[in-house]
């Protein structure tokens, strides 16, 4: 009998313990959030108001930017500092790097998607990935294979389907043709495999449909004011996350058939990115999961975003198309591309300094990350004298920054790519003020392959056809997700371009 009592007061022990244990948590988290702040901002996000007079919450969020004084604002009901401050910037992403890391909150927000793959672990784990991935990405081998299959990919599907669209007089959504190309380029650089190797009961479209949605549905998790809603949702597996569970699922489908047909094929010889991961951790199928998904993502969203957004700008700007055309056909002597299947090889690709203007210039009014946030460990203060505490979070914003006047200057919303230009040649700005591809120690790892990739699309693009948008100037409206997606597509026309000659 006083076994039974001491058990039981030490269960109501143990309860009052946890239930004042999560009473506490929440009221640390109340307190550090402020979830019923009514300042100016933060009543304009819980009301969305900002809605009315601004396309994007990240538009809205560059307008608040650019009126603070030091380039930072709090958005209190959600724990944020946001900066577009470049010595901010560099001070979380190099200087204090080990005091921001991505940390458990955004873990958790993507861990059902991306598990342990590299975009969402710390500490010893990344460090392991991030040595595998670069050595792997670094190598010329790798880069040669990758380059080969990009040019195969253009000719064998972008620039037939652009030219029976000419022909036809199609209209094509080019965000989506470019998030099919992507997809399928990124596929055999990652894997080794295309389409016909996998053995799947779907149809690819099916699989790059679920990414879609557990991109937008994880990014959805990311914006709510407190996690507890869809973590209970998740608990209860109800509406959105039930949704974000069946593409997930779908997901490791094809991340599973890939691993096995890899296995299956053989990886020691292999230039793929799995193959070299596989060679050093063959049976840990989970960890090769996560490291799956994450090329896939990295590599079809972000290449495919900056793609399109390209196109869209350079269908509003003839004059910066007429200039390309010109280099292009300077460089290719009016169209003899000397690379692998005809495009531009890669020393040719080096000469053109106006054409990696332009893409950098278009990728600094739309970046394909628009925002990165991280979680500060301890208290901190940033150098332009804001006050950081301790596990909260803390966001710099690509999209924001391309639109600071402070960093750009009085003409910083224009499409000019001259300004990436000294004498004729491609000078490079900081990564801290155009953190496009991150900076710092955790810079993208893909950053070379992905201009190689979008400059060799780009020019054999450009060089034929021209895109006549449905509706052009109207203004670009994103979906959520974690890369910036347009929403309602970007549809066009195609044409094919005049032949240009040489320069004398
Ligand atoms: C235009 C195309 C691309 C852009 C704008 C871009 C941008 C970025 C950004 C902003 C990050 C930091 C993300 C974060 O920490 O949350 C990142 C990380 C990374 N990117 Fe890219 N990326 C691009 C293409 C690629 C491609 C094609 C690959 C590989 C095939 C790649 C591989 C990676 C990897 C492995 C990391 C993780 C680095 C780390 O955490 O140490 N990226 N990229």
């Amino acid at each position: 009998m006083e076994a039974v009592m001491a058990s039981t007061h030490l269960a109501i022990l143990f309860f009052s313990f946890a239930a004042g244990f999560v009473l506490f948590s929440l009221l640390l988290l109340l307190l550090r959030k402020r979830p019923w702040c009514s300042c100016r901002v933060c009543r304009a996000y819980l009301s969305s108001s900002w809605a009315a007079d601004f396309d994007n919450l990240c538009d809205w969020f560059a307008h608040l930017l650019r009126e603070s004084p030091t380039g930072t604002i709090h958005v209190h009901v959600l724990g944020n500092t946001i900066t577009a401050n470049p010595a901010n910037v560099e001070y979380m992403l190099k200087t204090r790097f080990d005091n921001f890391p991505k940390g458990k909150p955004f873990s958790a927000i993507l861990g059902d998607l991306l598990g342990h793959g590299i975009f969402n672990v710390d500490g010893d784990e990344w460090r392991f990935q991030r040595k595998m991935a670069s050595l792997a990405l670094g190598s010329v081998a790798v880069r040669s294979y990758a380059s080969g299959i990009v040019a195969e990919e253009i000719n064998r599907c972008l620039l037939p389907l652009f030219s029976s669209a000419s022909v036809d007089g199609d209209f094509l959504d080019l965000q989506d043709v470019f998030r099919r190309f992507a997809f399928e380029t990124i596929c055999r650089i990652s894997f080794g495999l295309d389409r016909g190797c996998l053995e799947l009961s779907m149809s690819m479209a099916q699989f790059a449909a679920a990414f879609d949605t557990a991109s937008l549905l994880s990014a959805r998790r990311g914006t709510a004011a407190t996690p507890i809603i869809w973590k209970l949702k998740r608990l209860l597996n109800v509406g959105s996350e039930k949704e974000l569970k069946k593409a997930i699922g779908l997901i490791n489908t094809l991340a599973e058939e890939v691993i096995r047909q890899r296995r299956k094929l053989g990886y020691a010889s292999s230039h793929d990115l799995l193959s070299r991961f596989m060679a050093s951790m063959e049976n840990d199928d989970k960890y090769l999961r996560d490291i799956v998904i994450s090329f896939l993502l990295a590599g079809r969203d972000a290449v495919s975003s900056g793609i399109t957004t390209f196109f869209l700008l350079l269908s509003r700007h003839p004059r910066v198309a007429a200039r390309m055309r010109e280099e292009i056909a300077a460089v290719t002597k009016g169209g003899a591309a000397a690379g692998e299947e005809g495009v531009a090889s890669y020393e040719q690709l080096k000469e053109m300094h106006y054409v990696h203007a332009a893409i950098y210039e278009s990728m600094r009014l739309f970046p394909p990350v628009q925002f990165d946030s991280k979680f500060c460990v301890e208290d901190d203060v940033l150098p332009d004298g804001t006050f950081v505490s301790q596990n909260t979070r803390v966001t710099y914003h690509p999209y924001a920054m391309g639109r600071m006047e402070s960093i750009w200057g009085a003409d910083c919303s224009e499409f000019k790519p001259e300004r990436w230009l000294r004498g004729g040649e491609f000078a490079m700005e900081s990564l801290f003020k155009y953190p496009v591809f991150q900076a710092g120690q955790r810079v993208c790892l893909g950053k070379e392959m992905a201009l190689v990739e979008m400059k060799t699309v780009i020019v054999a693009v450009v060089g034929q056809f021209d895109f006549e948008l449905v509706d052009g100037g109207r203004p670009v409206k994103f979906v959520p997700g974690l890369t910036a997606t347009i929403g309602g597509g970007v549809r066009a026309r195609v044409r094919r371009a005049a032949p240009r000659l040489p320069p004398c």
